[in-house]
């Protein structure tokens, strides 16, 4: 870690993911820089920061061997970008999701960061080579879209553009499990890339099953936290498959006519409006008020970085 501290990641960007992945480096020693075109989102970043590490720390749940104040000492905000990206060896962008946006901020970090930088953006959906098409270091640039909230789910998509080098993709999977993330690499530009699509195919089933009346919000998400959920926290879908009969042959010789079936009655996407939305919503609003939105994503965010823990117990790290 103390070697860490020599070198510094820049933050592009001190919103949700921002604020977040700054607390990612800096539990490993790293320097960080956090800046945003609003200088009230930096300060306001700084003290949920602070606010966050104290939590932690309270709940036995700091990541890696420094102390809060170590941590702390080592992130800083600027309302400069040049100050930001000139001396990072890791600049992540995590402004707003548009492609305008991006393109225009990472043509301005092109121009100050160092040639052997790497640029890496937290793009949701938009593919590496629409951001990075024209830029002059466009070989040193990634996309690693994290999934939220960052410091609690550890996993990280790296999509490289077909130009991306190659130890861009190598830095990057290093530095990120050094940190304790957990990076996938998607090796080809898709809409969505993997996380979101396996997201929006369970969410759109949970949508035609509530509209025609199957089951109740509440009940549907059990049977994601008290069902699959429970075994996908250890092992995907399709180590479960295999594990659920005696390997893949058997498991398709056992159910692929039914999993066929059923799919042939998933029907076309539905768009999230209308009666459907209203109802959704107000069964969700009388059990968790609007109003107490922050209070239940810290009740969630204990419990993810419990399991985390956990987790690293039941595999000895
Ligand atoms: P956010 O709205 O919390 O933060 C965005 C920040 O960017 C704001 O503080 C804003 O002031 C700043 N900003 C806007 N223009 C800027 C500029 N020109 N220069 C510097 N800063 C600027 O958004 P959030 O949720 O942190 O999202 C950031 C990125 O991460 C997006 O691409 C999003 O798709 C992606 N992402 C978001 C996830 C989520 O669940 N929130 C999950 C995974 C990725």
């Amino acid at each position: 870690a103390d070697k860490n501290s020599e070198q510094q990641v820049g933050i592009v960007g001190s919103g949700l993911i921002g604020h977040s992945f700054a607390m990612i480096y800096a539990a490993s020693g790293y320097r960080v820089q956090i800046y945003d075109i609003k200088p009230e989102q930096v300060q306001h970043a700084l003290s949920t920061i602070d606010e966050q590490l104290e939590h932690l720390a309270k709940n036995g749940l700091l990541r890696g061997k420094l102390t809060v104040k170590e941590q702390r000492s080592l992130i800083t905000g600027t309302n400069d970008l040049a100050e930001c990206v000139k001396d990072a060896f890791f600049i992540q962008e995590c402004v707003y999701e548009d492609l305008d946006l991006k393109r225009g901020v990472h043509a301005k970090i092109d121009g100050l960061c160092k040639d052997d930088a790497i640029i890496a953006s937290s793009a949701s959906a938009l593919i590496p080579s629409l951001i990075s098409q024209n830029l002059k270091h466009k070989n040193r640039f990634i996309v690693c879209h994290p999934t939220n909230p960052p410091f609690y789910a550890p996993l990280v998509e790296v999509i490289p553009a077909p130009w991306t080098d190659p130890d861009v993709v190598v830095t990057t999977k290093q530095l990120l499990a050094e940190t304790g993330q957990v990076p996938v690499i998607v090796k080809k530009e898709i809409d969505g890339f993997v996380l979101n699509r396996i997201q929006y195919s369970i969410i759109g089933e949970c949508w035609r099953l509530y509209e025609e009346g199957v089951m109740s919000v509440e009940d549907i998400d059990k049977v994601m936290s008290e069902g699959l959920g429970r075994r996908y926290a250890f092992m995907g879908p399709l180590e479960t498959a295999y594990l659920n009969a005696d390997g893949m042959y058997n498991y398709g010789d056992k159910y692929r006519e039914m999993i066929y079936r059923v799919q042939c009655t998933f029907g076309a996407p539905r768009k999230m409006e209308g009666p459907t939305l209203d109802k959704i919503q107000n069964e969700l609003t009388s059990r968790i008020p609007l109003d107490q939105l922050n209070e239940r994503r810290k009740w969630r965010d204990i419990r993810l970085a419990s399991l985390q823990k956990l987790k690293n117990d039941l595999d000895k790290k």
